[in-house]
């Protein structure tokens, strides 16, 4: 098959991990006879310096051309410090996902055996977690009226929903559901906000279309708490933008690294992967950044874009195997080993890919 891939390296780390997902796609691709179009583009604050915008046209259309996209990460220090930027780099990653229609974004937290020593929270507590956030993406807060009043003293953001928003999220969760364990927690503050209690509602008229799923509704601060206190109890979670933005972040600590954990956003017609992680500034350029997060986040394309198990099967296998050797970067080295830098990862997994 020919796979043409848009490739959105971004800022900080982007470009390095971003890096090792090509080697292990093309090592993929060779293997099982496909061939793929690498469609590079600019994205965050190489755009802005670029062309002024962190979502460019031009890379829009790039996207659209494509049959998947493939993401590094966006953000810079630069940006951070100043609050008065009209322009900042993670405005592109919002106006790419509205524009794409990304609305569903899947995040899940699963562990390695070979790290669970890794984890800061107690390895009989964390043992078998595999579950997975469908976080919704394209509203809520995140888009919402938002602005300052008059006197320049009160500020506002508002959350907004629609029955429909709610509804294609929410069929994305039992949908997911239904090929696992058919176990559905809806994660929501519907005692105390409205666009809640209508996420409430129209999940629970969707319980009717799938008798099957078992849903637990769940107040969110009760979610934050139990996610660290017995991960392994959860299964499917969907959720509203920003409790998911939220959750995911710690429910990312769970797997011992966050360089550990991909992410897929989809919609109707595009997907784009990318790992959970951001730019991580500090670390660019020194090759110390894991990349195994953005590897099984093409992983994810592979398995959800094309329909292709085998081949992200063989990605999250050579993955294990590395850990397994201690063929890690130094997030992950154990004391007194050296530890691999990103670009010695990627050869590794090339090397596991090939021998296979
Ligand atoms: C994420 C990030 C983004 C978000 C930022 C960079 C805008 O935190 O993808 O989780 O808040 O959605
Ligand atoms: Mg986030």
């Amino acid at each position: 098959m020919h796979l043409k891939i848009a490739l959105l390296a971004g800022d900080g780390i982007g470009p390095e991990v971003i890096d090792q997902a090509v080697k292990v796609s093309n090592a993929i691709a060779e293997k099982f006879n496909h061939t793929i179009e690498w469609m590079p583009a600019l994205t965050g604050a190489a755009a802005i310096e670029a062309v002024g915008d962190p979502y460019p046209d031009k890379t829009h259309e790039v996207c659209l051309a494509s049959d998947a996209v493939l993401f590094g990460a966006i953000g810079h220090p630069r940006f951070d410090n100043d609050p008065s930027a009209k322009v900042r780099p993670e405005q592109g990653l919002l106006k790419m996902r509205k524009k794409l229609g990304l609305f569903a974004n899947v995040r899940p937290t699963f562990t390695f055996p070979s790290l669970l020593d890794k984890s800061p929270l107690k390895q009989e507590r964390i043992e078998g977690t595999d579950l997975v956030f469908l976080r919704e993406l394209t509203g809520g807060i995140y888009f919402g009226e938002r602005g300052r009043k008059d006197d320049g003293n009160t500020a506002f953001d508002t959350c907004t929903y629609t029955r429909e928003e709610i509804k294609r999220l929410a069929i994305k969760g039992f949908e997911l559901a239904m090929t696992r364990s058919k176990k559905l927690c809806c994660v929501d503050k519907a005692n105390v906000l409205e666009s809640s209690r209508l996420w409430r509602e129209t999940v629970q008229e969707l319980e009717k279309e799938y008798p099957e799923v078992t849903v637990s509704y769940e107040f969110v601060d009760a979610v934050a708490m139990r996610l660290v206190q017995w991960p392994n109890s959860y299964d499917v979670l969907i959720t509203e933008n920003l409790f998911g933005d939220i959750l995911t972040d710690e429910a990312s600590v769970i797997s011992g690294s966050m360089g550990l954990m991909p992410s897929a956003s989809i919609g109707n017609e595009n997907a784009l992967y990318e790992p959970i992680h951001g730019s991580f500034p500090q670390a660019t350029g020194l090759g110390i950044a894991n990349p195994l997060a953005t590897v099984l986040s093409a992983a994810m394309m592979f398995e959800m874009s094309f329909g292709m198990k085998e081949e992200g099967g063989l990605i999250r296998k050579a993955v294990d195997q590395s850990l397994a050797d201690g063929k890690v970067t130094e997030d992950l080295a154990q004391q007194g080993s050296t530890p691999l830098s990103t670009s010695e990862v990627g050869d590794y997994l090339v090397e596991l890919i090939n021998k296979e």
